[in-house]
């Protein structure tokens, strides 16, 4: 086990922690990606499937990428390297660095568009998709938007651990909680609500192939914020002392209620207006604008919505660059403030590409002249490309590598000893053995299965 450097700081108490992890775990992914998901694949069906996924796969690992973490007390390539520095292994850790801010340069574009609709009533009155059509293809909206998203995001982490990170989580979590309450006690007591309710959660086993499986775990898997080094870095803040299996509990916890949570709020306003739930990844910025536009207080509702959408995008952000950060101030003599700074330019100049390819610039709009329409779909835009790279692909993959590198180089035994460490008697006797069998083979095999049967699905 490493020792801090005498300068590493630490949070202050377990729900300073918990607060900061669960903000970066509750992001885009609960509030956008899993209600789409949910609503085109079978409803309750894809409930129940992604708790499995969640329980049995998702949290082993998340507990893995904690212990990883706080032993090294490092960033991803120093937790590995205190493990083995004379290997490749430690490039794995490099791949999390990278692609944290690789994810980051268009998870800020997105949220961007949060904001745009935050500030949508400065644009003249228009119907809503033809303001996000709009929105999203002015580069005069959209840059400024981006970049001061990204500005933010880096003011916060250049505060450091204590007063950046864990203060804004503090602050944000909370508010985020209310906004969503306020919100979901709108759209259940519309009416018509019910079949809405209905929709969600009653299974449609109909609908559930061996895809949805698949999209299910990804989804647990983004939504935890894993294969990302997020909590490798997160957990590098944590005391010695601290029960991991409590505090990365708490985080999946928060973070399941969030995604079921976002589920309420949007189907029964969706169903009550009359609106198609399976409309994909639209279903947030154009099918719930028109939501609002027909609800009663609907301006003021949406309002709070996208209010709501941009917290959730930015506790998720200060996570992404920290794991960039966290990388230069413990391997560079750069100090925090100049690593925030400097990092949060790279993920302007590397999102600026994504944030032009809504139509702004034609070539970046359609990028089948350079990639082909196999693998993306048919004419990808560069932020469908990087989502696919980094968000798919590179996600999992060094997933699948660090639970391998958990499971076999550090040892899934010595693992649990740190996992045990400060924990009591958490891991009872039986768990343990079990937990090691998960991140040895269980994981590492499921989540490549899942790599190779997702790239398959895209080439055929
Ligand atoms: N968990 C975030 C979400 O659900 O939106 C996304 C995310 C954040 C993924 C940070 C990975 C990460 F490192």
């Amino acid at each position: 086990m490493a020792l801090p450097s005498p300068e590493r700081e630490q949070w202050s108490s377990r729900l300073g922690f918990v607060l900061a992890a669960a903000g970066s775990a509750i992001g885009l992914g609960n509030i956008w990606r899993f209600p789409f998901k949910a609503g085109d694949n079978g409803g309750g069906a894809f409930v129940l499937i992604y708790l499995a996924c969640l329980v049995l796969l998702c949290v082993p690992y998340l507990f893995a990428e904690l212990a990883l973490g706080r032993n090294g007390k490092r960033n991803p390539v120093g937790a590995i390297r205190a493990i083995d520095a004379r290997s490749p292994w430690p490039l794995v850790g490099g791949l999390c660095v990278v692609a944290g801010l690789a994810i980051l340069s268009y998870y800020a574009v997105v949220a961007g568009w949060a904001v745009g609709y935050v500030l949508r009533d400065l644009v003249a009155a228009e119907a809503p998709d033809a303001v996000f059509a709009r929105v999203i293809a002015d580069p005069l909206w959209v840059v400024p938007l981006f970049g001061g998203f990204l500005f933010a995001t880096a003011g916060v982490v250049a505060g450091g651990v204590r007063r950046g990170i864990e203060r804004w989580a503090k602050i944000l979590m909370p508010v985020l909680f209310v906004l969503l309450c306020l919100i979901i006690f709108r759209s259940v007591t519309l009416p018509g609500a019910g079949a809405g309710l209905d929709f969600y959660l009653t299974p449609d086993f109909s609908k559930v192939s061996g895809l949805v499986v698949v999209e299910a775990l990804g989804q647990a898997f983004f939504s935890l914020s894993l294969g990302m080094g997020t909590m490798i870095t997160y957990g590098s803040y944590l005391p010695d002392d601290e029960n991991l299996i409590v505090s990365g509990g708490y985080v999946a916890a928060f973070d399941t209620l969030i995604a079921l949570m976002a589920g309420l709020m949007i189907f029964p306003a969706v169903f009550a207006m009359g609106q198609n739930p399976a409309e994909g990844p639209s279903l947030v910025f154009v099918v719930l604008p028109d939501v609002f536009g027909a609800m009663p207080l609907g301006s003021f509702v949406g309002t709070l919505f996208f209010l709501l959408l941009a917290i959730a995008a930015f506790t998720s952000g200060i996570s992404l660059l920290e794991v960039f950060v966290s990388y230069l101030v413990d391997e560079t003599p750069w100090s925090r403030r100049a690593a925030a700074w400097g990092a949060g330019g790279l993920a302007f100049a590397l999102g600026l590409p994504s944030a032009l390819s809504q139509g702004a610039v034609p070539a970046l709009s359609d990028l089948s002249w350079l990639v082909g329409d196999r693998f993306f779909g048919p004419s990808p835009g560069m932020l469908d490309v990087m989502d696919f790279l980094w968000g798919s692909v590179a996600l999992v993959l060094s997933a699948a590598l660090l639970s391998l590198f958990v499971g076999w180089v550090w040892g899934a035994e010595k693992a649990l000893t740190e996992l045990r460490s400060g924990t009591g008697h958490t891991v009872g006797r039986v768990a343990g053995p079990v937990w090691c069998a998960a991140i040895k083979y269980a994981f590492p095999i499921t989540i490549l299965a899942v790599l190779v049967i997702d790239l398959l699905y895209d080439v055929l």
